[in-house]
């Protein structure tokens, strides 16, 4: 098939890689033939984790975005680098309305992404590679829950088209993906509350909340000769939810 995505001789880390959409985009890279790097923050991710897929094993390294001599010591274990997917993240939500929690999620969400970019730019000039930053629904809207998360999402789509300009002299191509709602572990308490669970799938248009997978085609896309123009872009995958 003319189409069918072929990244073999890539190598793609990706922040957060051991759980939910991180776990799933890496596993999507290794059927398509990339080596994957799965990085964790805690020990207790790592364990868990199941580096064996049915495509291939993910290289499973700790890393915390928001250290930089945590960052420095996991690229060292890697050669090469195609594709760096900022996917780590994390919410407090009402406690984001404190300064200091309002401090750590940009910490994380947004200044993790250019701290990660910084620190990869030498490897990926050298690949001419790719970039992939995992907004959200919140790049969009506001949210009266959760200002920091918010913020930091709005923010990465600056940082995103910011990269995308400056970088395109060394062939580096930077791109966002905003998922909509999606269940895994960052969601499970808003899943286990009946009442906001269909509240939140009743205003999807496509009548259906989403799973890692459903996001990691269009990371693999992203990647590939088929979006070789793409750059700048935030794609919603989302069943519909931003367009309703
Ligand atoms: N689920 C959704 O509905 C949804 C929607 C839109 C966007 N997103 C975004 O998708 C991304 C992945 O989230 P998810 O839903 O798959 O939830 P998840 O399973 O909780 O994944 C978040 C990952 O980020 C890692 N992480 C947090 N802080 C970190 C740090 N300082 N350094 C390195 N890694 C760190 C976590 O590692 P540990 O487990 O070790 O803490 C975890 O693996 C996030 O950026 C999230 O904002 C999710």
């Amino acid at each position: 098939m003319a189409w069918t995505v072929d990244l073999s001789g890539k190598v793609a880390l990706v922040t957060g890689g051991a759980t939910g959409i991180g776990y799933a985009i890496g596993s999507a890279f290794l059927e398509a033939g990339a080596a994957v790097v799965a990085t964790a923050r805690s020990d207790a991710s790592l364990a868990a984790c199941n580096p064996e897929t049915e495509y291939g094993t993910m290289q499973l390294l700790k890393l915390d975005v928001t250290n930089d001599i945590s960052i420095d010591a996991a690229l060292e274990q890697i050669g090469r680098l195609d594709i760096l997917v900022n996917n780590a993240g994390m919410v407090k939500r009402a406690l984001e309305f404190q300064s200091e929690n309002f401090a750590d999620v940009i910490n994380t969400n947004l200044m993790g992404v250019q701290r990660m970019a910084q620190h990869c730019l030498p490897k990926l000039a050298l690949t001419r590679g790719c970039i992939i930053n995992v907004a959200s629904m919140w790049s969009y809207f506001g949210s009266r829950t959760a200002p920091g998360y918010t913020a930091s999402k709005t923010g990465l789509v600056g940082l995103t088209r910011s990269l995308a300009h400056a970088w395109a002299e060394h062939g580096i191509r930077v791109n966002a993906i905003a998922p909509g709602w999606i269940a895994t572990k960052m969601t499970q308490a808003l899943r286990e509350d009946q009442e906001q669970y269909e509240g939140i799938r009743s205003r999807i248009p496509m009548g259906e909340w989403g799973r890692p997978e459903d996001v990691a085609g269009t990371a693999v896309f992203l990647c590939s000769p088929a979006a070789s123009y793409v750059t700048g872009a935030l794609i919603p995958v989302d069943g519909g939810y931003s367009a309703a």
